[in-house]
Formats: structure tokens, C-alpha cells, sequence
């Protein structure tokens, strides 16, 4: 049985700063009163062009970058996001476009912030079966254009951003290993963005009364998230066969410090085991992992061999966990700069669209 390696990793980020003082300046709010419930001090928001598969593929061509591997080799996509470009089309299949992944499927994941976790959970166990080589997994995400900027409850915490892994199959034994998901979609109601699909379309009343935005009891969330964090990180050590005291790094969903720090409380590990980097990106859902992922490599906190859990929770109620024995790029020496295939992709998907027209004039039908 081949093992799922996690290869490559990328991440990507709007350029535009949101601190805490300008949040002071939108709603009744105060940046000690948003470091102090939160650990925030800003978050990045995307302008115009920065969309969820943007940043995406931005991400995804660095991962494929350092796992050395053309966008072609890839077998599928998976986008984990709570803030996909359209319900349909996936915005995995606007990434697969972009980056010219040509013999990729690609489908996207809803499991809200706990997305990311479903979806590496997903591509590892294909990569297991043998069915699969190469899997890419994105968590993109474009809250800000879901978050309602009068409502101080919500808009201290979201951020945008992506975060993308390669996995890749091989004979080394590493990689993913054991892993918990669940989910109780009786506490639905406690974090949703009500009109937001088939259950109530949006129309000029729901947009009106705001049910377009992200809606949440935050204490309700809160009480669930300091619950389950330590739950699932204990549960997929123990499925892997690791205590915690043989944990290198836990890598938690990047929601609230205070959250992080009641895991860290009930698992009884010290805080410098946790990696945090909520302070700078605030709450990007699933891409706030991948991001904490990269962040803890550039500064020597996770290596090649250690083991790493990765936890996460959000909306659903849905939460999980990961491990992982870190591995790194199977082909280290291979030196490939994924985001030069950037033109050919473009020119790709530009000659699809006058395949299509052409045969729309050959054929009779409306291009
Ligand atoms: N600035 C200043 N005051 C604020 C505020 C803000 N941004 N937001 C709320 N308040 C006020 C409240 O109105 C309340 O005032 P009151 O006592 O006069 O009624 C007071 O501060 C305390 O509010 P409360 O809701 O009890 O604060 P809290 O300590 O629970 O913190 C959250 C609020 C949202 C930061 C916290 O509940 C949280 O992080 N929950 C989890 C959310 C989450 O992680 N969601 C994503 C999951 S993936």
C-alpha cells in the first residue's frame, strides 16, 4: 500500500492590510479590546481581482514548485472553501484553469473552516487505495466579501488568503497518518451565512436584512471549539499509535488564541508546541492551516521527521484532526518554477474558448 506524502506547500496572501484600528474607525470596537478577546492585530482583505481562485492558484504553483512536479503531472484538485467563487462552477475546476493542471478532476469541499482537514484526509485515503498519484489540495478563501463590516461580532476575526499541499504517493513510510473527522449539524444554526443556497435564495429581502453575511453566536462557538480542539488531536495521536508528549508541533485552526490556548490547556502541552500566526491573517478558514503549515517551515518549526497534528473546527458543527510524519519534497533537486507554465495556461484556456466558438459557428449552435 503506497503512503500519502505531503510534497509541496504554498501559500498566498492579498496585499492589503485591515489593522485593528481601522476596523476602531468602521465599528464600535477597540484594537486592545480585539488583541485581548482574540489575539488579532489585522487581517489581509482582497482587492479586486484577488478572488478565491486567484489566490488559489497563486498558491497552487508554489506547491507544485517545491514538490518539483508540471501542473500536467497533477491527478486531482480538491479546494476546500467556505467562500467559493459561484456554487457551481467549483472554483477547484477556475483553479485547474489557471494553472493548466490539463489531465486534473476537480471538485471543491464544504466543510467550512474544517474543510482543509476533510479534504487532505480525502486526497491521502485516494492516494492509499492506489488509485491516485498526485493530489493537490487548496484552501481558498474571499470571506471579506461575506462578512458584514457594521457587525463587530464577525468582522474582527475574518481574513483572506490560500494555502496549497501536493501529496504524493510513495513506498517511504510517512506521511499522513491517522485522522478523525465528525460533524453535529444540530449546532447548524450557531455559525451560517443564511441565504446563501437553495434553502433561501438570496432576494432583495434577505439582502436587505443582511442574511448574505456571516451570521454567529460567538459564545456558542467558542464553548464548542475549546471542546473539541483537544478531543481530535488525542484522538488521531492515539489512532497513529503517538502520545502527545511524542508531538514536534500541533498546527490548530487559526480562529482565536484563546481557543488555541484552552487546547493547549486540556492536551496539558506547553503553548511554544502550538503554532500561531492568527495575529497577522485573522480567522481564513480553510486556508489558515496551509498558511500556519508554510509559516512554521520558514521558521524552522517543523522539519522533515517530526510528527505534526493538524486540528481543526468550524461551522457544520464540524471538526477533525490529522497526523502527519513531516516528509518535504520527494524530488528536492528538481528544480521546476510552476508559475512559469502561468502563459501556457492562459494560452490553453484561451484556445479551448475559440475551440468552442468554432465549433459553435461549424455546427450551428450559439457560441
Ligand atoms: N469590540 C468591542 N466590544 C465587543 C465586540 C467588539 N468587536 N464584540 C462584542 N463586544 C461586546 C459585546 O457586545 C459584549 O458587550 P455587553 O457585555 O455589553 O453585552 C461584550 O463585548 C462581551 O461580548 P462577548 O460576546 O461575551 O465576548 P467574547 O469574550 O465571547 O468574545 C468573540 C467574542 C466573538 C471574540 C468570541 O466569542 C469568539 O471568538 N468566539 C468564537 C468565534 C469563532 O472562532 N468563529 C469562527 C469559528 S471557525
Amino acid at each position: 500500500m503506497p503512503y500519502a506524502h505531503i510534497t509541496g506547500w504554498g501559500m498566498a496572501v492579498p496585499n492589503k492590510v485591515l489593522t485593528n484600528d481601522d476596523l476602531s474607525k468602521m465599528v464600535e470596537t477597540t484594537d486592545e479590546w480585539i488583541r485581548e478577546r482574540t489575539g488579532i492585530r489585522e487581517r489581509r482583505i482582497a482587492s479586486h481581482g484577488e478572488t478565491a481562485s486567484a489566490l488559489g492558484a497563486e498558491a497552487a504553483f508554489k506547491a507544485l514548485s517545491m514538490a518539483g512536479l508540471l501542473p500536467s503531472q497533477v491527478d486531482l484538485i480538491i479546494c476546500a472553501t467556505s467562500s467559493p467563487e459561484h456554487i457551481f462552477p467549483a472554483t477547484a475546476s477556475l483553479i485547474q484553469d489557471k494553472i493548466g493542471a490539463s489531465n486534473a478532476g476537480a471538485y471543491d469541499l464544504l466543510a467550512a473552516c474544517t474543510g482543509f482537514i476533510y479534504a487532505l484526509d480525502m486526497a491521502a485515503q485516494s492516494i492509499r487505495s492506489g488509485a491516485l498519484k498526485t493530489v493537490l489540495v487548496i484552501g481558498a478563501e474571499n470571506l471579506s466579501r461575506y462578512t458584514n463590516y457594521k457587525d463587530r461580532n464577525t468582522c474582527i476575526l475574518f481574513g483572506d488568503g490560500a494555502g496549497a499541499f501536493v501529496l504524493q504517493a510513495s513506498e517511504t513510510p510517512g506521511g499522513v497518518r491517522g485522522s478523525v473527522l465528525h460533524s453535529d449539524g444540530s449546532g447548524g444554526k450557531f455559525l451560517s451565512v443564511p441565504a446563501s443556497g437553495s434553502g433561501q435564495p438570496a432576494s432583495e429581502e434577505t439582502v436587505r436584512a443582511g442574511l448574505h453575511f456571516i451570521h454567529m453566536d460567538g459564545k456558542e462557538v467558542f464553548r464548542f471549539a475549546t471542546r473539541v480542539m483537544a478531543q481530535a488531536t488525542l484522538e488521531a495521536a492515539g489512532k497513529s499509535g503517538w502520545n502527545p508528549e511524542d508531538l514536534a508541533l500541533v498546527v490548530p485552526h487559526q480562529a482565536n488564541l484563546r481557543i488555541i490556548e484552552a487546547a493547549a490547556r486540556g492536551l496539558k502541552m506547553p503553548m511554544e508546541k502550538f503554532f500561531v500566526n492568527l495575529e497577522r491573517y485573522g480567522n481564513t478558514s480553510t486556508a489558515s492551516i496551509p498558511i500556519a503549515v508554510v509559516e512554521a517551515i520558514q521558521t524552522g518549526k517543523l522539519k522533515p521527521g517530526d510528527k505534526v497534528i493538524f486540528v481543526g473546527f468550524g461551522a457544520g458543527l464540524t471538526w477533525g484532526a490529522l497526523a502527519v510524519e513531516w516528509s518535504g519534497p520527494l524530488l528536492p533537486e528538481r528544480t521546476i518554477r510552476a508559475e512559469w507554465f502561468r502563459p501556457f495556461a492562459r494560452i490553453r484556456s484561451a484556445f479551448r474558448r475559440l475551440l468552442r466558438i468554432l465549433e459553435g459557428f461549424l455546427f450551428g449552435r450559439e457560441p
